[in-house]
């Protein structure tokens, strides 16, 4: 075998064990237009995570991710940017999926009202059960039940990375409509700052045939015009891991 197959092969092999260990296992959905929208399984999760003897958000990072703290890091930087520091009462997420980052924000700011915007049912009722957080109906890149200018946090992670580009910016439109003026916004997605040749290698050795629209890209330039255009101005931007790879996290204010 040539050097250069060698080392082809030698990274084909750490990806597919960093994956097997790690990336999620997102479920694909029947309905939603080839993305994915349920999100990892609830009871194997929640039984492994039992197993383990750790929180469910731990064990997603530590297990699942092979990223251990990397949830409470992007918080910890949140909190440093001053995020948390206007104790914002009203958060609404987009994709909270298991809650981990829910959790997390809940201890930092204890907000009266979180709403959540999550397809996935069975960690939709959870949080709701675990956390009392209001599940707002979830259809396509909708925000319809939430009025304008009403959140002062509103924020999503991970999720803009498995979105197709017009479920994203749907998105994007709707959260700039509903942050209170003054409010923040928070969400990673995958910009260039992620994508160094060697990671664009990884993503396209692994195996399988992928999960349509997940890992999407966004051009951060995209992301920071569309946001001023709308009246949110980029405050930071910062890396956080995912798996092997990461995305850019970007805080961004909506003017007063
Ligand atoms: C990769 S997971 C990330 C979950 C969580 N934020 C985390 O970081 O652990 C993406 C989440 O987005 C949810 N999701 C997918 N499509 C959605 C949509 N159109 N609206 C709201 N949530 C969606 C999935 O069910 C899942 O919970």
């Amino acid at each position: 075998m040539r050097a250069a197959e060698r080392g082809t092969s030698v990274l084909k092999s750490g990806v597919k064990r960093l994956l097997g260990r790690a990336g999620f296992d997102i479920v694909r959905s029947t309905n939603n237009r080839g993305g994915v929208d349920d999100f990892i399984p609830f009871e194997a999760v929640m039984r492994a995570a039992r197993a383990a003897g750790l929180s469910v958000g731990d064990y997603i990072d530590e297990v699942m991710n092979g990223t251990p703290g990397a949830t409470q890091s992007t918080v910890d930087e949140l909190r440093a940017l001053g995020v948390f520091e206007a104790k914002p009462d009203s958060v609404l997420e987009i994709g909270p999926g298991s809650g981990r980052y829910l959790e997390k924000t809940v201890k930092e700011c204890s907000p009266d009202r979180y709403e959540i915007y999550e397809t996935a049912a069975p960690w939709a009722n959870y949080l709701v059960d675990t956390y009392g957080v209001i599940a707002q109906p979830t259809a396509g890149a909708s925000l319809a039940p939430t009025p304008d200018g009403s959140i002062d946090l509103v924020q999503a992670h991970k999720v803009f990375n498995t979105l197709t580009f017009l479920s994203a910016c749907r998105y994007f439109f709707e959260m700039a409509r509903v942050t209170r003026p003054g409010g923040r916004i928070v969400f990673d997605v995958m910009t260039e700052s992620c994508l160094d040749p060697a990671t664009v290698r990884a993503w396209a050795s692994q195996g399988g045939d992928g999960h349509d629209s997940y890992p999407a890209a966004w051009p951060r330039r995209t992301c920071v015009d569309l946001f001023a255009a709308l009246d949110c101005r980029l405050e930071a931007g910062f890396l956080a891991p995912m798996g092997f790879a990461s995305t850019e996290v970007l805080v961004f204010k909506k003017g007063t």
